[in-house]
């Protein structure tokens, strides 16, 4: 199987390193020529600078696009119409209508769309679905998320909502196995053209509820959550990957081996291509989490809660 990198930038490098180490990288494409270059050369493959060469000179599988947000669309759109297996990097579109528009082209050409969800291979995350799914500490009741960090210069097309919240989002519907029914929102901006800070409550049935708090004015970077259940509250760390368990006056470290999320991600869309595994992160469930950072940016510009049907 070969596939293409699109966008080598500062997070497309990693993917291009782990197609390389997993002897799959067929080629890189990126609009800036020269890291283009650069990337093509370190791993002595072609390297391109638009998309129209890549699809015209190269044989591939599949792409991986790890470029703006708002270049996501047009991309995938191109690499599905030529029948390639597409990866976005979250989220997957800016415009939820254009995400389900590119889900009918994968599904009419018969290839996978999915999306870079990563947080779903965090092993600290699968280490507290698993206590979740098998209740072993009763009904997982509220989750809290607190993802900070000094504001990112190089993104200029999005606010945080949907550049960092979106991770948090994704990751309570997946701990809840849910999809939330309504939204309110607080966000606003002090340094970034788009809003740079952002308090967002997501509500699920029977009073289940996510607060999701993203800044970027915090100097240091911050991922952790927190997930209440009936009789235990469990924390964890993104980064660290450590998980605890505090219940009554007792706390249980669980130990956990470290592993890099990326590797992961990136072998699940191999394996999904492949029929060796399903697809963890479903287009459709991308959409949401589209038009759920949709529903944020809405509530906090007119200061209400909004109301979603997304079954
Ligand atoms: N999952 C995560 O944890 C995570 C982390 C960082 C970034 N991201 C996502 O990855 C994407 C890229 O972010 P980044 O931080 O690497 O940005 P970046 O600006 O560092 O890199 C983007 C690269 O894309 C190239 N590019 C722009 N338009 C292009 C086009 N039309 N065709 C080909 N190349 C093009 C740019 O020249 C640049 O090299 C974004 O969608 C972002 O949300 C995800």
């Amino acid at each position: 199987m070969r596939i293409a990198q699109i966008g080598v930038g500062g997070w497309g490098k990693n993917h291009t390193r782990i197609l390389s180490k997993l002897n799959k990288l067929a080629a890189v494409c990126d609009t800036d020529a020269q890291k283009s270059k650069e990337q093509g050369e370190k791993y002595s493959v072609n390297s391109y600078d638009t998309l129209d060469a890549l699809l015209t000179s190269e044989i591939f599988d599949a792409a991986l696009v790890v470029t703006p947000t708002s270049t996501h669309t047009e991309i995938a759109r191109q690499l599905l119409e030529a029948k390639k297996h597409v990866f976005v990097e979250k989220p997957m579109t800016y415009d939820s209508k254009e995400g389900e528009e590119l889900a009918k082209i994968a599904e009419k050409n018969k290839v996978i769309l999915t999306c870079g969800y990563i947080e779903r291979f965090n092993p600290a995350v699968d280490v507290v679905k698993k206590i979740v799914k098998e209740k072993k500490h009763g009904e997982l009741v509220m989750l809290e998320f607190h993802r900070e960090n000094r504001i990112p210069l190089h993104i200029k097309d999005v606010g945080i909502i949907y550049d960092t919240s979106v991770h948090d989002i994704d990751t309570a519907n997946w701990l809840f196995e849910d999809m939330p029914h309504v939204v309110f929102a607080r966000a606003g901006k002090i340094k970034h053209e788009h809003e740079d800070f952002a308090s967002i409550m997501l509500g699920y049935k029977n009073d289940k509820v996510a607060i999701i708090s993203s800044n970027w004015i915090t100097p240091n970077k911050v991922r952790k959550f927190k997930a209440v259940c009936t009789d235990a509250t469990i924390s964890s760390d993104f980064i660290s990957q450590e998980v605890t368990v505090e219940k009554n006056d007792e706390l249980e470290t669980i130990v956990n081996e470290k592993k890099e999320p990326l590797m992961l991600e990136i072998q699940n869309f191999l394996d999904t291509i492949e029929h060796k595994n399903g697809q963890v992160v479903r287009a459709k469930e991308a959409v949401s989490v589209t038009k759920i950072a949709e529903a944020a940016l809405l509530s906090s510009q007119k200061g209400i809660p909004i109301y979603l049907d997304l079954r």
